[in-house]
Order: C-alpha cells, then sequence, then structure tokens
C-alpha cells in the first residue's frame, strides 16, 4: 500500500485525536491485559485505599506525561533507524496508561484534574528534544525513564502489602521503563549530566506531589 505525505492539517487532526484519547479516561483499549488481571482484589482500610489512589494518581499523570512526550517528538524528530523501537514503547505506555486508569475506578479513585497541564508542558519539551535532535531527544526518554523507575520502586515499597494487583502493574511498569531507558540510549542517546537530571527531578516531585492530591 502506498502511504501519502500526511498534510498539516492530517497532523494536526491526529494530534488533537491523541490528546482526546489521552486525557479523556476512554483511550485506547490495552494491547496487553493488565498484569493484575485474575487476581482477587484486597480490601483495604479508608486510609490505605486513598492513599494507594495517590500513588496510582501520581502513575496515571506520569503516563499522560509519556504520552504526550512521544506525540511531542513524533512532530518534530527524525529518528529513522529507531522509529518501529520508539513506537513499541509508546504502545507499551498506552497499555500503561490504560492500566492505571482501570486500577483507579476500581480503587474508587480519578484521574488527576492537572492533567492537561501536564500534558501541554510534556509534549512542548518532547518537541523541543526532537526539534534539537535525535541524541537529545532519545537522551531526554533515558533520563525521564530514569525518573520514573525511582519513583515506581519507592511506590513499590509503599504499597500496602496485600495489594497485590496494584503491585503487579507497577512491577510490570518499572520492567518496561528500564527497557526503554536501556533501548533510547542504546540508540544513541545523550547520556544528560547530573544537573540536568536533578533540574528533571525537581519538575517531576511538582507533578508527582500535586497529582497525589488533585
Ligand atoms: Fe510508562
Ligand atoms: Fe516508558
Amino acid at each position: 500500500m502506498q502511504h501519502r505525505r500526511l498534510s498539516f492539517l492530517d497532523k494536526l487532526l491526529c494530534e488533537a485525536d491523541a490528546v482526546l484519547k489521552t486525557l479523556s479516561s476512554r483511550g485506547e483499549r490495552a494491547s496487553r491485559p493488565s498484569p493484575a488481571e485474575g487476581h482477587r482484589d484486597t480490601r483495604l482500610s479508608e486510609p490505605e485505599r486513598a492513599h494507594v489512589a495517590g500513588l496510582m494518581r501520581v502513575n496515571h499523570t506520569g503516563e499522560v506525561c509519556a504520552q504526550a512526550l512521544y506525540q511531542g517528538q513524533a512532530l518534530t524528530a527524525r529518528l529513522p533507524g529507531v522509529r518501529e523501537d520508539m513506537l513499541q514503547a509508546a504502545r507499551e505506555e498506552a497499555d500503561h496508561l490504560a492500566w492505571c486508569e482501570e486500577r483507579l475506578r476500581e480503587l474508587n479513585s480519578r484521574t488527576s484534574v492537572l492533567n492537561p497541564a501536564w500534558y501541554g508542558l510534556s509534549f512542548a519539551l518532547g518537541a523541543l528534544a526532537g526539534a534539537i535532535g535525535d541524541e537529545v531527544s532519545l537522551g531526554f526518554v533515558a533520563a525521564t525513564e530514569e525518573r520514573v523507575g525511582n519513583h515506581l520502586r519507592n511506590h513499590l515499597r509503599q504499597l500496602p502489602e496485600e495489594d497485590r494487583k496494584s503491585q503487579l502493574i507497577l512491577q510490570q511498569m518499572l520492567e518496561d521503563e528500564q527497557r526503554h531507558g536501556e533501548h533510547a540510549l542504546a540508540a544513541g542517546g545523550t547520556d544528560f549530566p547530573q544537573p540536568v537530571k536533578d533540574a528533571m527531578s525537581v519538575v517531576a516531585k511538582l507533578m508527582t506531589s500535586s497529582s497525589y492530591r488533585i
């Protein structure tokens, strides 16, 4: 089949569709079943339920940011040799988004109202990194995944021992994010200097502390 070049309007419509899918809580179905599927839910105390919901809301916002980052990069990056890898990673991020959303529903909770703002910021950063060059773009993915891995490990330590469902979701996400980071570096991504990573951690902290509550 012959592929026609997308016009600017086509790209704009694709982008609007992606934004709506990510932010509307009616995104694309996950390509893999949730790792929590088939596992019995446990009865949590109210403070435990609220805490787990806060953590899962943070993870959900992180996945909204991942979608925005990939969308932003897709707009400006060239990435000819690694496009397939990036597309596979983006599909896995869509799974994470759906799994977190589902778990939040099971916990009788909701996604963060701040998601549109974080989407906008991540989209802009992804587009900027992509415009600078593929090494920076891939380096940005690697440094982001490193930050995400740190907070997933932290959340896994905080989950109640009996909440198997949330544990299984976060464990699979951690495995996927580590692979995304490794692939981005192996594909030629720049290993960002520590001060840049520290600045990214400050922004990530702002995201996690706000999404936990609102
Ligand atoms: Fe993810
Ligand atoms: Fe990832």
